[in-house]
């Protein structure tokens, strides 16, 4: 071969190479969908905002996440459908909108067990919110990569003050479609309405039903205000909203990228505890000034307190297992079973 022919034929061969590495790198590059289930202003958009930036970032501006709130995507429930079969790429979403497809999540959702950020936080970094990522791969096909923080749930209705069971006798409840939170309003003496997230402020407008319960932030972010009037702090359950991702979607990615996914989620994740502090009280205010009434359960929430605890926790000790409850109690400092 003539030096002439063998550089003509080396150059062809680099610049077929590069095109090649070339058309690979533009082909890996992409925009991720992220269902979200609340509305722009809520601690799960938040989430998701700290999420897309840390992202793109620890990927060179390669890869992008694209939000979709206030259930654009669908309902919570389907997302996780949705994302198990690969046809979304993240949802964030309810813990209790998870337990349905992983019932061991809902050592998260069982009535007053989390009773403080900390709590919360403690349950969630640790090995307990390991074991539950772990599961929720096995059995829903999703993976938790983080963790929105959103405080107390706050019962809300727009009928009259309730501060005592006996106030609430008589008001349609809706609730997530999650069996532990039913059976925890049945222990409270009435019966409520199982309905999904992204029906619920229609819901309450054409008084389908008469109140929910979600966290200040939610009630403001879902303008809840406009269709609601009392609130009362209960403080059954602390709402837990995880980040997730498709596992088969997860699997897809090259080690640096799901190297950048799980940074990304622990850097949201740490920023929603602070989102939280920084906003609860703040919001509280607005709603005040919007018109909304707050009022605390008569006698501390003893009664609240008594039958959740006597009633549900008995049917769900089983099912969740004594161990892992116990152990989720010992790490949160508290006496176990
Ligand atoms: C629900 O009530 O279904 C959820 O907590 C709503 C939410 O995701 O904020």
């Amino acid at each position: 071969m003539t030096p002439s022919k063998h550089f003509t034929r080396t150059l062809g061969l680099a610049l077929c190479l590069t095109a090649t590495a070339l058309s690979s790198t533009l082909a890996q590059a992409k925009t991720f969908r992220m269902a979200i289930g609340d509305n722009v202003g809520g601690t799960q958009y938040e989430l998701g905002v700290k999420f897309a930036e840390e992202f793109k970032a620890r990927t060179g501006g390669k890869h992008e996440a694209k939000l979709f709130p206030n259930s654009q995507l669908g309902s919570e429930e389907d997302t996780v459908s949705n994302a198990a079969m690969g046809t979304l790429d993240f949802s964030i979403l309810a813990i209790n909108n998870v337990t349905p497809f992983s019932p061991s999540v809902g050592v998260l959702t069982l009535p007053y067990m989390i009773q403080s950020l900390d709590d919360a936080v403690t349950l969630t970094q640790s090995e307990i919110g390991q074991n539950l990522t772990d599961n929720t791969v096995r059995d829903a096909g999703v993976r938790i990569i983080g963790w929105a923080y959103s405080g107390f749930r706050v019962l809300t209705n727009s009928k009259r003050p309730v501060t005592t069971l006996a106030d609430l006798e008589g008001l349609q409840i809706r609730v997530p479609k999650n069996e532990i939170m039913i059976d925890t309003y049945r222990a409270w003496g009435i019966n409520p309405t199982p309905m999904a997230w992204a029906e619920t402020f229609t819901g309450l407008q054409l008084k389908v039903v008469d109140g929910q319960d979600n966290p200040y932030i939610t009630v403001s972010a879902m303008k809840f205000d406009e269709v609601q009037k009392y609130i009362t702090n209960i403080r059954y359950l602390f709402s837990i909203e995880p980040l997730i991702i498709s596992e088969s979607v997860f699997q897809e990615q090259p080690a640096d990228v799901q190297q950048a996914i799980l940074a990304a989620g622990k850097a949201a994740t740490e920023h929603s505890a602070q989102f939280l502090v920084a906003e609860e009280e703040k919001i509280k205010k607005e709603l005040t000034a919007k018109g909304m009434v707050i009022a605390d359960p008569a006698n501390g929430e003893k009664e609240w307190i008594d039958r959740a605890v006597a009633q549900v926790w008995p049917k769900y000790v089983d099912q969740l297992g004594k161990d892992n409850l116990n152990k989720a109690l010992q790490a949160m400092g508290r006496d176990p079973l």
